[in-house]
């Protein structure tokens, strides 16, 4: 297992749910952390919370190996502009290289294709997508080579198993895996390592905002894939960096059906095609 220390983490969507809880995890460690999202007051919020956290754990612990003081700093800005890049660049220009890149933020907009405004599909893509390029081009640059450096891009499990409802997320998610698999190759020789994160449902604000669109058909399809707090996510990924795992999925049901996925795909797909059926007839009896 490799060392899981860092000294300054960039944690994109670091303001609430599966971010957030990362984030909390890493100050407890003495990790630095550059939390990124749009509105400032959440931002201000979680770094107060964070703060604390941080300042708990050193004033408990007086005998931690930690490399750092836990210290949060917030960055109010859109990922999905490429103008906005530049406030990002100058904030990393002080203070320690990042050795953790964390690319969390993103949205998701469950609803049937035949429903669903092309210009939703333009706005995941450009959080999502474009987003996570975006940062990734500005942040690892200042990654040092050989300096033991981290990636960590969140897909999910609807980026590994194309869903009903998430035709846009799902192009998204699986957009994320192809980025970081080819990534991954690339930074190796830079002794820079790349990981995607797959998590199923996680209980977060943005789980609550897709229930209020998502089909039934999606419902119950997800239903197999359980759901997690996103602490419990925030564990498993770290878990996953330690053995140095490349598509790190937390919940034992998200492990069995990406298994499933790659040996038996046509028995996954009857399984979720007769969800489908079932779930539209029982709408239309
Ligand atoms: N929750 C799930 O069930 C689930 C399952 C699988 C994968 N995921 C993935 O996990 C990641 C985190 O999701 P979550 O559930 O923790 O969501 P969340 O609680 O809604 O948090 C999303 C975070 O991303 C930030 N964000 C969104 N758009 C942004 C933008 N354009 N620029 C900068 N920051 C932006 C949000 O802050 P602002 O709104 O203030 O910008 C917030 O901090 C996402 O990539 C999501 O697709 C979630």
């Amino acid at each position: 297992m490799s060392r899981l220390s860092f000294r300054r983490a960039v944690i994109t969507g670091g303001s609430s749910g599966i971010g957030f809880s990362i984030a909390s995890l890493l100050v407890q460690q003495g990790t630095e952390v550059m939390l990124i999202a749009r509105n400032p007051d959440n931002l201000a919020k979680a770094a107060a919370k964070l703060s604390e956290l941080a300042s708990a754990s050193a004033s408990s612990s007086a005998s931690s190996s930690a490399s750092s003081s836990g210290s949060v700093h917030t960055l109010s800005m859109d990922i999905s502009d490429r103008g906005s890049m530049q406030k990002l660049e100058k904030a990393l220009q002080n203070g320690p290289a990042p050795d953790l890149l964390i690319n969390c933020a993103g949205t998701a907009y469950p609803h049937y294709f035949e429903q669903l405004d092309s210009d939703i599909f333009d706005a995941m893509v450009s959080t999502n997508l474009t987003g996570t390029w975006n940062v990734l081009k500005t942040v690892v640059p200042f990654m040092q080579p050989g300096g033991g450096g981290r990636i960590v891009n969140v897909s999910s499990v609807a980026g590994l198993v194309g869903t009903f409802g998430y035709t846009a997320y799902s192009a998204t998610k699986f957009g994320i895996i192809g980025l970081s698999e080819a990534l991954r190759n690339e930074l190796s020789v830079k002794g820079i390592r790349v990981s995607v994160l797959c998590p199923p449902d996680t209980n977060t604000p943005q789980l609550e905002e897709e229930n209020r669109t998502k089909p039934a058909e999606t419902r119950a399809i997800a239903g197999n894939a359980g759901i997690l707090e996103p602490e419990q996510v925030a564990k498993s990924l770290l878990k996953g960096l330690k053995k140095n795992t490349f598509i790190i999925i937390p919940g034992f049901q998200g492990v069995m059906i990406n298994l499933i996925k790659r040996l038996f795909p046509g028995l996954l797909f009857s399984i979720i095609d007769s969800t489908a059926k079932k779930t539209s007839g029982r709408k239309h009896e």
